[in-house]
This record gives structure tokens, sequence and C-alpha cells, in this order.
């Protein structure tokens, strides 16, 4: 509330007037001067990650479509040694090269087999970062209609496969390196008719949380995707109700991955990856 009988003057509100306006101004050379250092810093940063991956080598397990194909592609631009290992791997070497480009290496691996497991990290010698990205071949099916071989062979490939493998790479990992597996949604949240894939998700991401420990300095982590492109006309519509109101992009889920083996800091972590499909 104002005073009684102050009147303010012509010239006090001008001389108030230009201290606001000189601080203004001030205020705002302040910012725009760290807003530039701020985008110099980000640019720094993405110069820095690109070249953290350049010429490390990246076993991308999977890599021959889907999610561990957006990260062999994108690691491969950064400038990183990749190496495509699944059990087409080799027969699709040429059209990998045109996918991805010419310095790959490509090597056939069942992951499901102790034998092969053995033959490829001898051949690989040293690695910088593990990313293991494989589908089981199970189809979503409720609990009382699984086939139970089926559903052991989904555990024997996806989890099974990576526990065997990471068992058998760790101490191959350079200093500084990392592992990367895959869970996926339907650990987070309950479907109908995945509850095998819910529970091999579930049973990997707590391996994540072990090795992250038993493991160190190397680390583990997880990237968890939610529902990526391409998929029915009916998922589709249900991704209208994320919060992102669609699927993602297999190269938004690839990002995850990069960052994961980047940030030198982040160990024993699960990165969801879903467009806050688990939320709703
Ligand atoms: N796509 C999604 O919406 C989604 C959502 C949540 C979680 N995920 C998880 O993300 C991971 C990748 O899924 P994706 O959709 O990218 O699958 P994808 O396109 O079917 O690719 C799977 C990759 O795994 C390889 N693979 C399968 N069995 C293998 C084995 N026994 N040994 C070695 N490699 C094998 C395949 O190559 P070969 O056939 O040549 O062996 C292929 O390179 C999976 O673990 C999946 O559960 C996916």
């Amino acid at each position: 509330m104002r005073s009684r009988g102050f009147k303010p003057s012509v010239f006090y509100n001008r001389r108030i007037q230009n201290e606001i306006n000189l601080a203004s101004m001030d205020y705002l050379y302040k910012q725009c001067h760290y807003i530039n250092i701020n985008v110099a810093v980000l640019l720094e940063r993405g110069m820095e990650m690109e070249k953290s991956l350049k010429d490390k080598k990246i076993l991308v397990v999977g890599g021959s479509s889907g999610i561990g194909l957006a990260v062999a592609k994108f690691v491969y631009k950064l400038g990183a040694k990749v190496v495509i290992a699944s059990r087409s791997a080799v027969i699709r070497h040429d059209a990998l090269v045109g996918d991805v480009g010419e310095r790959i290496q490509t090597v056939s691996f069942d992951i499901a087999s102790a034998h092969e497991i053995g033959s490829l990290l001898d051949a690989m010698r040293k690695i910088d970062h593990l990313v293991i990205a494989v589908r089981p071949d199970i189809k979503p099916a409720l609990f009382q209609e699984t086939d139970f071989d089926s559903a052991r062979e989904a555990f024997e490939s996806k989890f099974w496969g990576s526990y065997r493998l990471i068992q058998a790479a760790w101490n191959q990992i350079n200093p500084g390196g990392s592992i990367i597996m895959t869970t996926g949604i339907a650990g987070e949240k309950v479907f109908k008719g995945s509850s095998t894939m819910g529970i091999i998700n579930n049973a990997l991401e707590t391996l994540c949380r072990s090795l992250a420990v038993e493991l160190a300095p190397i680390r583990v982590n997880a990237v968890s995707p939610g529902f990526v492109e391409p998929k029915s006309r009916e998922v589709q519509e249900r991704a209208l109700q994320f919060p992102i109101q669609r699927l993602a992009t297999k190269e938004e889920i690839a990002r995850a991955y990069v960052y994961l083996m980047t940030n030198d800091y982040v160990t024993g972590t699960t990165m969801v990856v879903d467009g806050g499909a688990r939320l709703i």
C-alpha cells in the first residue's frame, strides 16, 4: 500500500526506470554470456563423446537387426571399430556393410552355444564395450498356454546367453570399458502374455546391479526399451495413450547405449527409454 502523502515525481520515476533498464541490460548481458558458455560446454561435451568412442572396439551381439543394428550404426559414425555378432551376421555381411559401413567386422555367433562363446572371445581379444541386444524366439502367450520348452529356450538365449557371455568376456574388457545388456518394458510393467519376457528382463536387471558391484571398475548397465517401431496397428494406437504419444524409433533407443558407454560415472543402472509407457 502506498504511504499517505507520497507523490512520486516524474524525475524520480525516470531515475528508477533508468536504473531498472541498466540492471536488466546487465542481467541480460550476463545471461547471454552464460548461455554462450553453456552452448560451448555442450558442444565440447558432444565432441568429447565423439572422441571417447573413436577407435574403441565395440562388440554388438545381436547387431544384425533392430536395436542392435541401430547401436552399431551410431557408434560406427562416432568412429568406433564395430564387430557385429549374430547367427546370420556373416551371411548378411554385404548388406550390413551397406547399412553400417565398410570397416565393420561380422562374426557368426549363437549366444546359446557355450562353445561359440569361447571361439568368439578368442577371435576378439580386447574389447572396450560389449553390447548384448539378442531377441529370443518366443511368441507372447498366456502363462497357462506357454510351451515350457519355448520359455526355457528364451531363457537359454537371452538370460543364460548374456550370463555366460559376460562371465567369459569380462576380463577381456579394457579399463574404462563397459557392458550393456538389453531388458525391456515387459520387466517394468505387467502385460498379459509376457510373463516369460518379464521374468527374463527382471532377472537381467538384477544381474546388472550385482555385476556393477562385482565387476567394478568395469561398468555394467542395461537399456530397457518400451515399444519400438515397427509394430501392429493395435500397438500403434495404444502408443497414442503414452505421454510421448508414439512408438520409439530404434535410433532413440540406440542413444541410450551411447550415453551409457560414454558417461564414466554411470553403473548398475537400467535406463528406461519408453516414452512414459510404463506410467499409464
Ligand atoms: N523391439 C522392441 O519393441 C523391444 C521392446 C523391448 C525390449 N526389446 C528387447 O530388445 C532386444 C532387441 O530386440 P529387437 O527388437 O531389436 O530384435 P530383432 O530386430 O529381432 O534383433 C534381434 C537380434 O538378435 C540376434 N539373435 C537372436 N537370437 C540370437 C542368438 N541365439 N545368438 C546370437 N544372436 C541372436 C538376431 O540376429 P540373428 O537372427 O542373425 O541371430 C538379431 O540381430 C531384445 O532383447 C528385445 O527383447 C525390444
